[in-house]
């Protein structure tokens, strides 16, 4: 029997990248995780499985309490795993990432965090500065507060939602730069956008040479987080100042070359020892 990889809410492409197994594509969203005898089963309406391994491609939707239950019930399962699940688990929180960047040694901006998001007049920034609201990627939850009528609009939203926000100075930058690395293959990419989110509407995609001085601490990050796959965006001011915003261990391969793919599934590949 061909070994079983469950791709979890991720591209249609993984098949091309694992000839010998069965890729099977699931949504979380749609699933139901049972670990039984030490084995971990993994059912929505198209069947059940028991995988070998799984990809775990989690992007932009919101974060929810059974995603970390699926985590927690892959590692009790001893599944292969790509992230492993310990990395996923900390990429999955706005705050944790925020912690591993600093002590990683990467330019993180001076950000204030705010425990509940109703709360969020305690911001002491001047204006601009960006407010960010729990953990959503693809530029979710993310505002720029340009003056206090702005802000006053903002925050009457944020009463609405129930989550922790954080606070950060807008850079007016000159590029937003997105590091990736996959296996021991780093590249970098500079995005351009219609408004101030590089990723939203994105209107080009550039390949870039990378900066020896981010790189390593880029590579320091992953290796320090035990990761297959770990993006880093960062911008840079008029001045050449690079400012790491976030790391994102679930990163699309959009606008990179197609060889990251197959990079990706041979890490995977060792996880299952084959
Ligand atoms: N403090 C900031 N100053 C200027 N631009 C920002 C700032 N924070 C985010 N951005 C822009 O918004 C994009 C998305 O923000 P990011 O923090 O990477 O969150 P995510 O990609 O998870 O939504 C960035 O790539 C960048 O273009
Ligand atoms: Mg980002």
């Amino acid at each position: 029997m061909k070994p079983k990889v469950l791709v979890v809410n991720g591209e249609r492409y993984w098949q091309d990248y694992f000839p010998d197994c069965e890729v099977i594509r699931k949504k979380i969203q749609d699933t139901t995780w049972v670990y039984r005898k030490g084995k971990l089963w993994v059912a929505d309406k198209d069947g059940t499985i028991s995988p070998d391994a799984v990809l775990w491609r989690v992007g932009a939707i919101p974060p929810s309490g059974k995603q970390t239950v699926a985590l927690d019930m892959i590692a009790l399962s001893g599944v292969a795993c790509s992230n492993p699940v310990a990395s996923l688990k900390k990429g999955y929180d706005r705050l944790s990432m925020l912690h591993e960047l600093q002590e990683a040694g990467l330019p993180v901006l001076p950000f204030e965090v705010i425990s509940d998001t109703k709360a969020a007049s305690n911001v002491s920034l001047d204006f601009p500065f960006v407010l960010k609201a729990g953990n959503y990627h693809g530029g979710y939850g993310k505002m720029l507060i340009k003056n206090e009528a702005s802000w006053k609009d903002a925050m009457s939203v944020l009463y609405l939602t129930d989550t922790y926000c954080t606070a950060e100075p807008f850079v007016d930058y000159e590029e937003d730069i997105r590091y990736i690395v996959v296996g021991e293959t780093i590249m970098a990419m500079t995005r351009k956008g219609k408004g101030w989110k590089a990723n939203v509407d994105t209107q080009s995609f550039k390949i870039v040479g990378t900066e020896k001085g981010l790189k390593t601490k880029v590579l320091g990050l992953k290796s320090g987080l035990g990761a297959d796959i770990l993006a880093v965006d960062f911008v840079k001011d008029k001045q050449g100042n690079s400012f790491a915003l976030e790391y994102n261990d679930i990163p699309g391969l959009s606008g990179f070359p197609q060889s990251l793919r197959g990079i990706l599934a041979k890490t995977l590949r060792k996880r299952m020892n084959i």
